[in-house]
């Protein structure tokens, strides 16, 4: 849309940006447009943060630990604290049990469980599902841990007899990422399940993940609702911002117990307050950000919001069936597949393709309105 040259940043600025803005305003038209047929992606586009603009001409830094106010002294952290409350609850975890912040986005959150789960088991082997996401592999690199791809199950769940088979023959601590929403297929693994078959393999020392990325509210509000969280047995859980909720900006809120924090944490040296995150300088937007669509939503108003996509995901299927598009969808959640359409439309609509077929994630801005326009194209 714009040459390299148009875009080239000149050696002196002429302190005059009425262009730039202008061209900017032309980026954000395209943008604008291109979102309406947004429908193969797992992020929410439906949101205005505009009211939020003052916070665009300060800079807000939450280096350091999000219960601890840095000797830089601007930040967001009792917003931070709020949303990561918010989210505590919601994952069935004690208040004084659980130590969460809001991460740069899902991989980073992926990063700190798996580095609170490594320092609790130095000699653990990572497991995850074949369709786990790609952090997860390149995470064990990063941190130097065995990892295991584990089979998947007819419907891209992580399947517990090879999982059985995998821990058994290790007798090592187990380190297992259970995906609550593939990316792919929208598969939810069983934690109670996994638990179960790594104390049948004779593992006992077993610490469970939970990357519910953008399953996790989806397995929460749901009908039937799945387990996902800590009562369910996970040791750690993270939910994305940018997903359901919706953001401008990436980011994950990731909870772990505060014994495991505890392992990573060095005390005062983060600008004069504990370090234990990942990030130094960290984002005091996103915690702004994802407060204020809390705020708008409450409890009832977010569940609200994960129905209204699951109903929209039935009616995507039967459309996509009376299109001739044989449609198939994970039991309760909001991906569906569906036979191939041409490359034009593929594009078209941003849709991705797994196993050959086309992918519709059904997010807030998706309504059925969306869906019968792409039907229309379709046929
Ligand atoms: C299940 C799952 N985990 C982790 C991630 C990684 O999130 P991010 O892209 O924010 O790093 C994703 C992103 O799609 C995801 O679907």
């Amino acid at each position: 849309m714009f040459t390299p040259e148009e875009l080239r940043i000149p050696l002196r600025g002429d302190g005059d940006q009425r262009s730039d803005v202008e061209l900017l305003h032309r980026f954000a038209t395209s943008v604008e447009e291109q979102s309406r047929r947004m429908a193969g992606f797992p992020v929410n586009l439906e949101f205005d943060y505009r009211p939020l603009a003052p916070f665009l001409s300060v800079h807000l830094n939450n280096a350091g630990s999000p219960g601890q106010a840095s000797e830089y002294g601007l930040d967001s952290k009792p917003f931070e604290q709020a949303v990561t409350a918010f989210f505590a609850e919601l994952a069935g975890g004690e208040p004084d049990e659980v130590f969460g912040h809001v991460a740069h986005g899902g991989t980073e959150a992926n990063l700190f469980a798996a580095f609170v789960a490594r320092e609790r088991y130095p000699d653990g082997v990572l497991f995850a599902s074949r369709e786990a996401h790609y952090s997860m592999p390149k995470i064990a690199r990063l941190l130097r841990v065995p990892y295991v791809a584990v089979d998947v199950d007819a419907t891209g769940a992580m399947d517990l007899s090879a999982l059985g088979r995998e821990v058994g023959s290790r007798k090592a601590p187990a380190i297992v990422v259970a995906t609550v929403g593939s990316t792919g297929r929208g598969a939810v693994d069983d934690i109670p399940g996994i638990r179960r078959t790594c104390s049948d393999a004779g593992v006992d020392e077993v610490y469970v993940h939970s990357d519910a990325a953008f399953g996790g509210p989806l397995a929460e509000f749901g009908q039937p609702r799945r387990p996902w969280s800590f009562p369910d047995g996970a040791d750690s859980v993270s939910v994305s911002g940018h997903k359901i909720i919706g953001s401008p900006l990436p980011s994950s809120v990731v909870l772990v117990r505060e014994v495991d924090a505890d392992t990573i944490r060095r005390p005062g040296v983060a600008v004069g307050s504990d370090d234990d995150t990942i990030g130094g300088s960290r984002d005091a937007l996103s915690p702004l950000l994802l407060w204020y669509a809390l705020r708008g939503l409450g409890r009832t108003g977010f569940a609200a919001r994960v129905r209204q996509c699951l109903e929209v995901t039935e009616h995507a299927v039967r459309r996509l069936a009376e299109a001739g598009r044989n449609p198939a969808r994970f039991p309760g959640g909001n991906v569906v597949l569906f036979d191939r359409p041409d490359e034009q439309v593929m594009r078209a609509w941003h849709l991705l393709e797994v196993d050959g077929r086309a992918h519709l994630s059904v997010m807030p801005h998706v309504t059925t309105e969306l869906v019968d326009r792409l039907c229309a194209d379709l046929t």
